[in-house]
This record gives structure tokens, C-alpha cells and sequence, in this order.
């Protein structure tokens, strides 16, 4: 009869250390880093302060600096009028510009059947792009392989 006690409590015990366990585990894999491969000119400061938004945000960052991005952005369907400094590469999908982190997480968990995301020009206010408190506000938009855009996010 003890013996009996003392089993189903090392069962209810195993029980816990399984769910917490389980619990534990659930952190570890959002917090998976996401490998990107960034190309940017060797001399380019946002694009750096980017990269840093980025790793900041869980993103494992490749730089690879390049003294000519026009062949990468041509061969990742950038379409010429979203074109900005640095342009990356993450699970097939092109980043151009400084696009916030949050929204290439959502973007990726979404897989949509598109080419990628941009933030045009280089806004004042968008991460890597902080300059004091001025903000001024721009709009990421996604882009296919045919180059049509649609208004993904207003910052
Ligand atoms: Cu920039
Ligand atoms: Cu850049």
C-alpha cells in the first residue's frame, strides 16, 4: 500500500518536470535567431546601425559588404523605385531599405507568395536611421516579382 503511494507520486512528480519542461521550451524556440544575409557598401553607416537593429532583434546577420549593389538588387527583383542603401536576403525573401524587424518577423510567419519587403528612400526615424527625436513617416511596402507594391505597414 505504501509502495503504491509512493509510485503514483513519482508519476505526479515526472508529470510536472515533463509540463515544465515542455513550458521551458516554448521561449527557446521563438528565440531561434533567424540567419539574414545583408549586402551593403563597406562605407555605409545607416546600413550598419540597421545591422544593429536587426541582431538587437534576434536576426543572425551575414554582412557581406559589395562596392556594387545594383547586380544584387537586379537578381533579387528589387523593383529600381523602392530602391534604397542595403539590400538582404532572408528565407528567399528581399528586404530593401531599413524595414523594421517586427515587420520581417510577421512578413516571414505569414509566408505570402511574394517577393519581399521595402522601405524606399531612407526615412528619418526608421531603424537604423534615428536621428534625435525627428520621425518623419513612411510606409514598408511589399513588392512581387512583377513589381507591383502593396502598402504593408505605415511607421
Ligand atoms: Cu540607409
Ligand atoms: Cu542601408
Amino acid at each position: 500500500m505504501k509502495r503504491r503511494i509512493r509510485v503514483s507520486a513519482l508519476v505526479g512528480s515526472l508529470a510536472v518536470v515533463g509540463y515544465l519542461v515542455a513550458v521551458a521550451a516554448i521561449p527557446t524556440q521563438q528565440a531561434r535567431p533567424i540567419a539574414i544575409t545583408v549586402y551593403k557598401s563597406p562605407t555605409c553607416g545607416c546600413c550598419s546601425s540597421w545591422v544593429d537593429h536587426m541582431k538587437a532583434n534576434g536576426f543572425a546577420v551575414t554582412v557581406r559588404d559589395v562596392e556594387n549593389l545594383t547586380p544584387i538588387k537586379a537578381e533579387a527583383g528589387v523593383p529600381g523605385r523602392l530602391q534604397s542603401c542595403h539590400t538582404a536576403i532572408v528565407a528567399g525573401y528581399a528586404i530593401e531599405g531599413h524595414v523594421p524587424a517586427d515587420l520581417i518577423k510577421k512578413f516571414l510567419a505569414e509566408k505570402p507568395k511574394l517577393a519581399g519587403l521595402a522601405v524606399p528612400g531612407m526615412p528619418v526615424g526608421s531603424p537604423g536611421m534615428e536621428q534625435g527625436t525627428t520621425k518623419q513617416p513612411y510606409e514598408v511596402l511589399t513588392f512581387d516579382t512583377q513589381g507591383r507594391t502593396t502598402v504593408y505597414a505605415r511607421r
